[in-house]
C-alpha cells in the first residue's frame, strides 16, 4: 500500500505551546448541568443522541497534586443532541475512593501510576489499597449507563442525571474487586447470536503466569459466554481487537518488579520496565473454545508497545490489525512531574499493520502513517470486519512527537488523508465517529471531540463532516468551562435529557 502524506506543516516554528498544553490539565472540581447556547455553525438536526465522555476530573485532592493523570477520579461529561440543540452536564463518579478522599481533603489511596498518600514510603509500605477510580471510559450497554475502569468492576449511572447508582456484577458473574476492561469492542453481528450485536470485554490478572478472562453480553446486559485461559508471563494489556472468530491481544515486552510496590517506594506503574530487546507476543484466542482445547495461538513480532488498537478482520486465512504503536514507552518516573513532559523526548504513536498466518505461525507489518497519532475510532458497523476510513486524534505537524491537536482521516484504499487541525492553541482528545441514520457510505456521518481551547481557557464540541473535512467545523459548541483531557466515550442514538 503506497500512501502519500499530507502537505508539510505550514507552521514552521512548534504547533503549540506546552504553557497553552499545561492549562488543559487543571482540575473541574465544578458539576454543571446547562443548556449549550454559545454555537458557532449549526448542529445538524440529524444528529440524535448522547456523547458520553470519561477522563479525569481531580488533578489534585485539595491542592495536593496527583502524580499522574490516569490517577484522578473519573468524571462523566454527557451531551445530548437533539433536534438542533445540545445539552450538557457532568458528574463525578461517586466511589468509595472519591467520597472518602473529597471527605477527608487529602489523598488516602495510592495510585497506581505514581500517586502515593503523604508521609513517604512508610506511609504507603504494604499498602495493596488501590482506588477504583472508574476513570477510563463510559459505555451505554444493556439499559444500563457503565463507567469503566480497567482494574476493577465497573460502576453504574444513572445516564439521565449521571448519579452512581452502585458497582455492576452482571448477575453475579463478577466478584467483588473483579476486573473487568475499560476497552469492550462491540461486534455489530455476532453469529453465534443469530446475527445479534454482542459486546465482547476481556479481564487481566496479572501475575507470573495471566489469566485472561473474555465476556460476551447479549443486548441484554448478560452475560452469555465467558472463559478464561492462561499464558506465560506478566502482561500489561490496556486494550485488545475482535474479528467474528477471534479475541486478539499484544502482549508487550515489559516485565514487573512488585518489590518497590510492596515496599511502598513506588507505584505499580513505575514498577513496570519495558523489555526492549524482548519480542512482542500476540495472542490469538477462539471465541468459541472447542472441548479439551483452549486452541490459543501466541506468534512473535517486534511491534514496541501499544495501547490502542483501530480494527481487526478476517481475510483469506490471515487475520489483519491496525494499531498504534510506540517504539518505547516512557516511564513514569518517581518525582517527575508530568506537566513538563518533554515532548520532543518520546516517541510518537503510529499507525501499523500486523498481517497474522496463524498457519505457518507468521508475522508481517507494515507502517502506514507515521504521523503522531493516538485514539482511533471507526464507523461502529465494521468493527471486526473490512474497513476503508479510519479517524484517530494527531499532531498538527507530519513529523515528530507532539500533543494531539487535529483530526486524521484515512482512506485505507487509496491512501487519501485529511486533516483538520485546532492548532496552535487547541488541543483534541478522543474523536467518535456517529453514523448518519440510515446511511450507505461508510464515510456518511459525524465525528465529534472535546477540545481544549487554551485562549479562553474552555473546551469546545466539535463536530466535523466525516466525509468531508475542508469544510472545517461545522460546529463549535463553547463550553462555559474546560473539561480536564480525557480518556474514552462513547455515543448512543438514545437521547438523555431531564429537561
Ligand atoms: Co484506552
Amino acid at each position: 500500500m503506497q500512501i502519500s502524506d499530507i502537505s508539510a506543516s505550514t507552521l514552521t516554528e512548534k504547533s503549540y505551546s506546552r504553557t497553552d498544553w499545561q492549562g488543559g490539565y487543571k482540575s473541574l472540581p465544578q458539576e454543571q448541568d446547562y443548556e449549550i447556547e454559545d454555537i458557532e455553525g449549526l448542529i445538524p438536526p440529524e444528529l440524535q443522541g448522547t456523547l458520553f465522555r470519561n477522563g479525569p476530573g481531580l488533578l489534585d485532592v485539595n491542592g495536593q497534586q496527583i502524580h499522574h493523570p490516569f490517577d484522578g477520579d473519573g468524571m462523566i461529561s454527557h451531551i445530548t443532541f437533539s433536534n438542533g440543540r445540545a445539552h450538557f452536564r457532568n458528574r463525578f463518579v461517586h466511589t468509595t475512593g472519591y467520597l472518602a478522599e473529597q471527605k477527608a481533603g487529602k489523598i488516602l489511596y495510592r495510585g497506581v501510576f505514581g500517586t502515593q498518600k503523604p508521609g513517604g514510603w512508610l506511609a504507603n509500605i504494604f499498602d495493596f489499597k488501590l482506588k477504583n477510580i472508574a476513570n477510563t471510559n463510559v459505555i451505554y450497554w444493556g439499559k444500563k449507563l457503565l463507567a469503566l475502569w480497567e482494574a476493577a468492576e465497573p460502576h453504574h449511572l444513572d445516564p439521565y442525571t449521571l448519579e452512581t447508582l452502585g458497582k455492576e456484577y452482571f448477575h453475579g458473574v463478577l466478584t467483588e474487586g473483579e476486573a473487568f476492561s475499560a476497552h469492550p469492542r462491540i461486534d455489530p453481528s455476532s453469529h453465534q447470536d443469530g446475527g445479534a450485536p454482542c459486546l465482547v470485554n476481556f479481564a487481566i490478572k496479572p501475575g507470573i503466569s495471566t489469566t485472561i478472562t473474555i465476556f460476551e453480553l447479549n443486548p441484554e446486559g448478560e452475560v452469555v459466554r465467558k472463559h478464561a485461559h492462561s499464558v506465560p508471563g506478566f502482561c500489561f494489556i490496556h486494550d485488545f481487537v475482535i474479528t467474528p472468530n477471534y479475541c486478539i491481544f499484544f502482549q508487550n515486552p515489559v516485565s514487573f518488579n512488585p518489590l518497590p510496590f510492596a515496599l511502598g517506594m513506588r507505584s505499580a506503574g513505575e514498577c513496570i520496565q519495558v523489555q526492549a530487546n524482548q519480542p512482542t507476543r500476540i495472542i490469538v484466542i477462539p471465541r468459541i473454545p472447542q472441548p479439551g482445547q483452549t486452541g490459543i495461538k501466541i506468534l512473535e513480532t517486534q511491534s514496541g508497545f501499544i495501547f490502542h488498537h483501530a480494527n481487526a478482520w478476517e481475510k483469506d486465512g490471515e487475520i489483519v490489525i491496525d494499531s498504534i504503536c510506540y517504539a518505547s514507552l516512557p516511564e513514569v518516573e518517581p518525582e517527575s512531574d508530568f506537566r513538563q513532559v518533554d515532548f520532543d523526548a518520546i516517541t510518537p504513536g503510529q499507525l501499523w499493520r500486523f498481517h497474522l498466518n496463524l498457519q505457518n505461525q507468521t508475522v508481517q507489518q507494515e507502517l502506514i502513517v507515521s504521523r503522531c497519532c493516538e485514539f482511533p475510532t471507526i464507523h461502529p458497523d465494521h468493527v471486526g470486519r473490512p474497513y476503508r476510513y479510519l479517524y484517530m486524534g494527531a499532531a498538527h505537524a507530519a513529523t515528530g512527537n507532539a500533543p494531539l491537536q487535529a483530526i486524521l482521516k484515512i482512506d485505507l484504499e487509496s491512501g487519501e488523508k485529511q486533516l483538520w487541525s485546532a492548532a496552535p492553541r487547541g488541543f483534541v482528545g478522543e474523536p467518535i465517529f456517529v453514523p448518519r441514520s440510515g446511511c450507505t457510505k461508510e464515510d456518511d456521518g459525524w465525528l465529534l471531540a472535546l477540545v481544549y481551547d487554551a485562549a479562553h481557557h474552555r473546551s469546545d464540541v466539535v463536530i466535523l463532516d466525516a466525509s468531508d473535512f475542508s469544510k472545517g467545523a461545522i460546529a463549535r459548541l463553547h463550553l462555559q468551562h474546560h473539561i480536564p483531557y480525557g480518556l474514552h466515550g462513547s455515543f448512543t442514538a438514545e437521547v438523555f435529557t431531564t429537561t
